[in-house]
């Protein structure tokens, strides 16, 4: 497979060259975030009870990358995806606004919503009306840089956040698991360059050619990694993925593999990790067990032994990098999202 030339003939904005460049965004991204961190640092006084990150696609998985990778060392982190903020949930929260743009309608009126209830407020975003508003309201503004696709700026928008948890006293981690992750982060950009046709990447986006991806995990390290990759898959390959959650699934979603010939187009993407419960792991072994007669294939991924960060980047980079080869081999551009675009333009009417 020649992927320079699909790289070259499909790729409008060099999805790939941004993929290939996330250790850059991470120094950039980390740089921006520990200069913005004295700025949440008098958030501290507050005494959190919990943090709520509202956003939607792109820029919601970063809060939930962070949720993830802090959920034994941080003040309890809920995800907000609605236009309402719940008040049970609201008070006594620090809320953190998370949009690339800056103008999505959901995470706008997150924040308004979450004024005057919150305990306190902060914002990650490239500018837009979240940015006015924050600079109206007098609400600390983390400005990442704009001009990519919201997805692409993944490093934005997890890394400035984790320094926001941290100076505000919601978060304690060490900067010595950001080293080793950077690094573990250019070996994998390196691992899966298409250099190599026979890297883990192209295997994987080569076996969900034609496929539906299933990508299961337990809600422990990878539950943000999980839904990053279904979400990947559907926005730069542009083909249906779902996920979902061990030992959860095999309470319900397992009974519904038993339509035969529909579920051979499917592929089970099964991700674990050491810190998952070993009773959940067990539940994965069995569950495959029983449902491998009825899928097309099943693929496991065990994430490479090193610290919490790392392991959870490393499994996002296989996942960023198959999507965006599955895109080659379905002849598309990764980049163009037109459903969500047009969605957009109706709701702003
Ligand atoms: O990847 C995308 O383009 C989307 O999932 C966006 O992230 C989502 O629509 C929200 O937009 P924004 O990240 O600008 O708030």
């Amino acid at each position: 497979m020649n992927w320079q030339e699909l790289r070259a003939k499909l790729d409008s904005t060099d999805m790939l060259g941004r993929v290939l460049a996330f250790p850059e965004q991470m120094e950039a991204a980390w740089k921006i975030g520990a200069g913005f961190a004295p700025a949440a640092e008098p958030l501290r006084e507050k005494k959190f009870e919990r943090v709520v990150i509202a956003g939607m696609g792109g820029s919601a998985i970063g809060g939930d990358l962070a949720k993830s990778f802090l959920s034994d060392r941080a003040t309890p982190i809920t995800s907000c995806r609605d236009y309402a903020l719940p008040k049970n949930v609201a008070r006594g929260a620090l809320f953190v606004a998370s949009s690339y743009s800056g103008n999505t309608g959901v995470t706008l009126a997150a924040y308004d919503a979450a004024r005057g209830v919150v305990a306190a407020m902060v914002a990650v975003t490239s500018g837009g009306e979240l940015a006015a508003r924050c600079a109206r309201d007098g609400v600390p503004c983390c400005i990442i840089p704009g001009g990519m696709p919201p997805r692409a700026a993944i490093g934005f928008s997890l890394l400035p956040m984790l320094h926001v948890l941290r100076a505000a006293g919601a978060a304690t981690f060490d900067d010595s698991e950001y080293d080793e992750a950077l690094g573990v982060a250019r070996e994998r950009c390196a691992e899966y360059a298409p250099t190599r046709d026979d890297n883990a990447a192209i295997k994987l986006a080569k076996a969900l050619h034609g496929k539906t991806a299933f990508v299961y995990a337990a809600p422990s390290l990878l539950e943000g990694v999980a839904r990053r990759w279904s979400c990947q898959f559907n926005e730069n390959s542009k083909t249906l993925a779902h996920f979902a959650f061990f030992p959860e699934l095999n309470h319900n979603e397992i009974v519904g593999w038993e339509v035969g010939d529909i579920m051979k187009r499917a592929v089970i993407l099964s991700l674990q990790d050491r810190d998952d419960h070993p009773m959940t792991r067990r539940h994965a072994d069995v569950g495959l067990s029983l449902m491998k007669p009825f899928a097309g294939a099943i693929e496991r991924y065990e994430t490479p032994a090193s610290g919490r960060l790392s392991r959870m980047l490393a499994t996002m980079l296989l996942g960023d990098f198959a999507s965006v080869y599955l895109a080659y081999l379905n002849g598309v551009d990764p980049t163009p999202v037109k459903k969500i675009d047009a969605l957009k333009k109706e709701m702003s009417r």
